[in-house]
């Protein structure tokens, strides 16, 4: 199992708001992700994940272009969770469901999940060669992939470090589940795909960095 070496909370995060969140409707833990799944089955055809999700902006963005699907998500870093939390309530969403929970945890409790869609944005890069075992996105992570996905389902992943890119090329090219259905470093591509200028996208097209957006279909 991938450890995780991120942060996971701000050092001003007061304990009272985290113990709400713990209790919020829609926040899933390990016990109570399968009662919820029996629930959503009747209500929704369409589940999508986004693996990562930062402060929430694209999620938000997602679950509101497409109000008929349900989004999970998923990030360790609970005070981005504390800002999806106020989100959820200011736009009264009722189609996510988010966690803390890292991407391995997720898949140990996710039982026969399999999503249509699957956002990555911006996955942490690790840009030390003594650190890239750390990366998310390698071989095994795409056989995982291939486990909660079904045939058509598309995997949207961007990042601004060159490296990893490759080696989000060569992680997929190996593993030979998905075809590649696009990977571009034109800017308008996120656009035409209604992909949310998240934080991280804004911070690297203000760095002048090229981004590099990939999807990949099943
Ligand atoms: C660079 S940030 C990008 C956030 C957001 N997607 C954006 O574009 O602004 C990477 C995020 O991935 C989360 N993350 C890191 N490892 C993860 C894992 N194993 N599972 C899920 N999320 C992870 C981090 O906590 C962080 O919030």
């Amino acid at each position: 199992m991938l450890s995780f070496y991120g942060r996971r909370q701000s050092r001003k995060t007061k304990r009272s708001n985290l113990i709400d969140l713990k209790n919020y409707k829609f926040f899933f833990n390990d016990v109570n992700l399968l009662n919820k799944k029996r629930k959503l089955n009747k209500l929704y055809q369409n589940f999508n994940l986004e693996i990562g999700f930062g402060k929430g902006e694209n999620l938000i963005f997602q679950s509101q272009i497409k109000k008929n699907d349900f989004f999970f998500a998923i990030d360790p870093f609970i005070s981005g969770g504390l800002k999806l939390k106020k989100e959820i309530e200011i736009y009264k969403i009722s189609n996510i469901y988010f966690s803390n929970v890292t991407f391995s945890q997720f898949f140990e409790i996710k039982g026969d999940f399999n999503f249509k869609k699957i956002f990555i944005l911006f996955p942490d890069p690790w840009p030390k060669k003594k650190h890239q075992k750390r990366r998310l996105i390698n071989e095994e992570f795409v056989k995982n992939l291939d486990q909660i996905t079904f045939k058509n389902s598309e995997i949207y992943i961007a990042t601004d470090d060159d490296d990893y890119s490759n080696q989000i090329s060569k992680s997929f090219l190996k593993q030979n589940f998905f075809k590649l259905l696009l990977k571009s470093t034109d800017n308008q591509s996120l656009e035409d795909y209604n992909i949310y200028p998240t934080k991280y996208l804004r911070k690297a097209k203000k760095e002048n960095r090229r981004i590099n957006f990939f999807i990949y279909k099943k």
